[in-house]
């Protein structure tokens, strides 16, 4: 990796002191300063009123823009637009694209542009910082590298491979110019219609924490430059991921207990980790708007948690105040409102409306200009940290990264999860012959889901030439295949016709990608012709494979029993046909795990960590819960045993658990050992189970290891009565696999 080395000289930044040989120490998120970073405090004092409100407004690429961008239209700026923009309106920020992602030409055309016109030709030289969602790899960048979805990363229940992913898309990102990363979302999905739920780390707490935190310092170790190489983003702060109807930025009901006990833990963990920058949820929790609201942002986030970064509001949030949550009458109002709530940067995103009216509230006396000098503080801040100051300029010459394509194939199979395999019938012997089926099979959109080269994923045209399909992948490795086009399975008679000969049937299923409000649903059902489809095929006694790439959990119960084997292949990327055809060919062992329930009605979406009054069949004898597969479900080929479990408590000591497991099938493989611990009575009432630790192995035929967990009182405790962490001594049970031990812990 070739270091950012400083591409113009800080004295032509006029504006700011420069702290001379200035070193502090390097901690995790921490940078230090280095001679070409100015003095913020005395930088804030030299700015006038505008200067600073620019440095709050971020604007995306529409209102600088002459062209989108577009297969067949390259994207170009608008130079007085973008003058008006940068010299005139002195704003801090950028994001995105206009529609469609960019080759490494135009990045770095773009963002020299832009960072020679911020430093050269205003008054005090501050570099812009420039966010996009760089969500699953730097996808909005042509030749950038694209891992599986979140969810899939989750399914693999490996934050090495998490952070590797995160490491190679920071450098990537930064490559081009960009030091502001919209990502990772910290949502804990507890809602699986929830149109976002592909790009969270699932259902669990701790899981979602822990991922998320091998994102985050991966993302902002620090380069060779000394700074890291993007700021990363907490999002969506909070309360997104669980609205009541299930439908995208619509109201979540949650009590303050329920918000520190799920959803404010891997936002915690994150401020603790260092993240730089922390987006807002669009949506209303518990009545308010969180955009407006002084309790979550300003209470909790800053006061509580001592986050230090740049709170940014979502896409043009402040305007929902007005037009969908209806707080605030006017904009200039809404305006005040989120201020005083605590954001530091408005996502305008089209215009100068948050400008003009912030500069006036400040004028007017209604905001102190202290309270703006403590947002640009922070911004400033921010830029120091991501090393703008010092380099602001893209390095294209450290790509491509020559590891990157191995990371990403490596994550892709990790997470594939085998849910089912009646009679082992995978691995194919490779001797079958093979028909393959389903409207998955020929579309690469199904494989990448949003957020690929355009929001919603799409537009295939958009797509790098050679993206493989699962047919492509298929085709060319098994033998004999035949195929059904999807457009024929409206005719059942040629499906049938076709299948019969066949001795497997490979169908590839599951949800055309949409994301945010495109992205809701009425239903989790799969669609009816997909239902349909497996069907047909079955009845003529071929052995079925169902291979799921969708968003959510989408319901399979109608066909599961038609299904031989089931493999849930998430949205995995560019190396997802691969590493699906490697599963299903035996090549790779798989190992991925449910990061979620997998519901078996759209009306039973009960976690694996309900309370015990949500199992009527205590009382009623109906069975409430029982999901088409539970949360950490995940087949092998190999077979794995646990053994000696044993648990100490000790006084006033931490809690060990220890098991040891044992791969006691014929083939090499990875099992994740799942800690659950049972708190048997407590004043709240208590989960039936909680996930208190994880561990991936990866073992031998034969081979044993022993996994020790180390507990602390507060990892086993709960948010009480008072909404604050507590543990109660008493009787708990420590559960691996199909083993259960009981101990007092006091
Ligand atoms: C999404 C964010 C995203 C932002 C910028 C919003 O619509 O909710 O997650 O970072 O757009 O693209």
């Amino acid at each position: 990796m070739k270091s950012f080395s400083s591409a113009l000289s800080p004295s032509r930044n006029v504006g700011f002191l420069v702290i001379l040989a200035c070193i502090f120490a390097i901690t995790g998120g921490q940078v230090r300063a280095q001679a070409t970073d100015p003095d913020i405090s005395q930088l804030v004092k030299d700015m006038t009123l505008a200067e600073k409100v620019g440095q709050m407004t971020q604007l995306t690429m529409q209102p600088i823009s002459s062209v989108r961008g577009w297969p067949g239209t390259p994207f170009e700026l608008d130079q007085e637009k973008l003058k008006e923009a940068i010299v005139e309106r002195h704003i801090g920020s950028l994001l995105n694209v206009y529609d469609m992602a960019m080759t490494t030409d135009q990045w770095v055309d773009l963002i020299t542009q832009v960072q020679s016109m911020a430093i050269n030709d205003t008054r005090l030289g501050i570099p812009i910082i420039y966010g996009i969602d760089a969500v699953h790899g730097n996808n909005y960048h042509q030749e950038a590298t694209l891992f599986p979805q979140g969810i899939g990363m989750a399914a693999t229940w490996n934050e090495e491979l998490v952070a590797e992913g995160a490491r190679i898309t920071a450098l990537e990102t930064r490559a081009v110019g960009l030091t502001w990363n919209f990502a990772p979302v910290l949502d804990v999905a507890r809602q699986p219609l929830w149109s976002r739920f592909f790009e969270s780390y699932g259902e669990d707490v701790l899981l979602a924490t822990r991922l998320g935190s091998a994102n985050i310092l991966a993302q902002q170790e620090l380069g060779e430059s000394g700074y890291p190489n993007v700021a990363a983003t907490a999002k969506h702060f909070v309360g997104y991921s669980m609205p009541l109807s299930g439908k995208d930025r619509t109201p979540a009901w949650i009590p303050e207990r329920m918000l520190r006990e799920y959803f404010l833990p891997p936002f915690e963990k994150a401020v603790d980790d260092g993240i730089l920058t922390l987006m807002v949820n669009s949506a209303e929790v518990n009545g308010e708007p969180v955009h407006a609201s002084h309790w979550l942002l300003t209470e909790i986030l800053k006061d509580e948690m001592g986050f230090e970064g740049i709170i940014v509001t979502d896409w043009e949030d402040i305007k929902k105040l007005v037009d969908s949550h209806r707080v605030a009458g006017t904009f200039k109002e809404a305006v005040r409102q989120v201020v005083e709530a605590g954001i530091d940067m408005a996502m305008v995103p089209y215009d100068y409306t948050f400008t003009d009216a912030l500069i006036e509230l400040v004028e007017e006396g209604t905001i102190p200009e202290s309270r703006i000098d403590e947002s640009v503080t922070r911004i400033l801040a921010v830029k120091q940290k991501v090393g703008l100051f010092a380099d602001a300029m893209p390095h294209a010459e450290v790509l491509p990264i020559e590891s990157a394509g191995a990371a990403s194939l490596e994550a892709a199979r990790e997470s594939m999860t085998l849910l089912k395999n009646r009679e082992g019938i995978l691995p194919l012997q490779g001797t079958e012959s093979v028909l393959l089926a389903g409207p998955a099979a020929d579309a690469i959109t199904y494989l990448h889901g949003s957020w690929s080269y355009t929001w919603q994923g799409m537009e295939e045209g958009a797509y790098p030439e050679g993206t493989k399909t699962f047919e492509d992948e298929v085709t060319s490795r098994m033998n004999g295949v035949r195929v059904v086009d999807w457009n024929a399975h409206q005719d059942p008679d040629k499906v049938r016709a076709f299948a019969y000969g066949a001795d497997v049937v490979v169908l590839a299923l599951g949800e055309v990608p949409s994301v945010e409000k495109p992205g809701d649903i009425e239903s989790l059902d799969l669609p009816e012709d997909q239902i349909a489809l497996v069907r047909t095929v079955a009845e003529t006694g071929a052995k079925v494979v169902v291979v799921l790439f969708q968003n959510r959990p989408r319901v399979i119960r109608e066909i599961e029993p038609y299904a031989d084997a089931i493999l849930l292949g998430y949205q995995p990327g560019p190396y997802g046909p691969q590493a699906a055809v490697d599963v299903l060919s035996g090549e790779v062992n798989p190992n991925g795990h449910l990061p979620f329930t997998y519901p078996r009605f759209s009306g039973s979406l009960v976690p694996y960590d309900y309370k015990w009054s949500e199992r009527a069949d205590i009382l009623f004898g109906q069975n409430a819960i029982n999901p088409q597969y539970e949360f950490g479900h995940g087949l092998s080929y190999t077979s794995f045993e646990y053994s000696d479990l044993s648990v100490q408590a000790g006084e006033p000591g931490p809690v060990t658990v220890s098991v040891t497991v044992t791969n006691t099938g014929e083939l090499p493989g990875k099992d994740v050992v799942q800690l659950f611990v049972r708190d048997e009575v407590a004043s709240i009432t208590p989960s039936n189970k909680r996930l208190r630790g994880f561990d991936k192995v990866d073992l031998a035929p034969g081979e044993s290891a022993v996994v020790t967990f180390v507990l602390s009182r507060s990892d086993l405790g709960f948010i009480g009565k008072e909404n604050t962490l507590i543990f109660e001594s008493g009787s708990f049970v420590f559960m691996v696999d199909d083993l259960s031990q009981a101990a007092d812990v006091r």
